[in-house]
């Protein structure tokens, strides 16, 4: 395997810049790390690194683009103190990704930006639920329609312990690995579950597909110990990028990270022809999302 790590020694995150084989990097996949760019903890905000600043039963703190800090636990001084933390991050990794990739500048939605206190490890989830077991990012209740997933990480545990993941192969192997095994598209299924508002809008075969390879990869036990793979552990004081729909990572340890996701139209890749819609489309043979697809079935 190639690696699929690619290191940058960036040190200031108001001077990143661009170069197109990072972008060529990121869209085949790969994992864009930084590990001089850490995020600074202010001394007064090393007390909001705790795991009860999560509210019970939510499973991040996450902040709006309106300011509004939801899933927090503790006094509003702490609340405050929290979403001045993670909107710092927030603007920094839009500058990051701005200077870093400005093939994509307006046309990234920005989503939520989340603040993540719990200890991976501990986490009791279902398998499918699991992101221990290597995946690519695909939600059941969102269909993408092929828009990508651009997140920037960062590891900011007080302690010195890292966040460790798993970095598997590129998209395409895993695609002709899984795809054999995808229960096919019914686009009866999808308007059911889009009648009873299982789904936000129509699942499109795409989406569909990406389920099925989020799912076959969790629950091949066989893939998950002897796949190709390399663990990464991320320390604190360092951010790493990627597509998360594409790039196929498992998390296995660590506490307190925050994450960036953007959202990229389809087609918007300096390259579309390396996206996993175009990858799926090209090993199906058939338009897999707008006008046309699925109605045949
Ligand atoms: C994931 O997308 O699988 C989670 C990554 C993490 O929590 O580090
Ligand atoms: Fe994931």
């Amino acid at each position: 395997m190639t690696s699929q790590i690619v290191e940058i020694d960036f040190i200031d995150w108001a001077q990143a810049h661009s170069r197109p084989e990072w972008t060529a990097a990121v869209e085949a996949g790969k994992v864009l790390y930084f590990p001089r760019l850490g995020f600074a903890v202010q001394p007064e905000e090393q007390a909001l690194l705790r795991e009860d600043t999560l509210a019970p039963k939510s499973r991040n703190v996450s902040l709006g683009a309106d300011g509004v800090l939801k899933g927090a636990a503790g006094s509003a001084q702490d609340q405050q103190a929290l979403a001045a933390m993670v909107g710092r991050f927030r603007q920094q990794a839009l500058q990051l990704v701005d200077d870093l990739l400005p093939e994509y500048k307006g046309q990234l939605r920005v989503a939520p930006t989340s603040f993540r206190p719990k200890q991976v490890e501990t986490r009791a989830q279902s398998v499918r639920a699991d992101d221990q077991r290597m995946h690519v990012d695909a939600f059941p209740s969102r269909p993408s329609y092929g828009e990508r997933l651009l997140r920037v990480f960062t590891n900011l545990n007080p302690h010195g312990v890292p966040r460790v993941w798993r970095v598997g192969e590129d998209f395409e192997t895993i695609a002709r690995r899984f795809l054999p095994q995808a229960k096919p598209y019914r686009l009866w299924q999808a308007k059911l579950l889009n009648a009873v508002h299982a789904t936000k809008s129509l699942r499109s075969e795409y989406d569909h597909l990406m389920l099925q390879l989020h799912d076959l990869m969790k629950f091949d036990e066989q893939y998950q110990k002897n796949g190709t793979q390399v663990t990464v552990p991320f320390p604190p004081g360092s951010v790493w990028v990627c597509f998360s729909d594409q790039a196929t990572h498992a998390v296995m340890s660590g506490q307190f990270m925050m994450e960036q996701t953007l959202y990229l139209p389809p087609g918007k890749e300096v390259d579309p022809q390396a996206s996993p819609l175009a990858i799926l489309t090209r090993l199906v043979g058939r338009p897999l999302v707008g006008v046309g697809a699925g109605t045949a079935r």
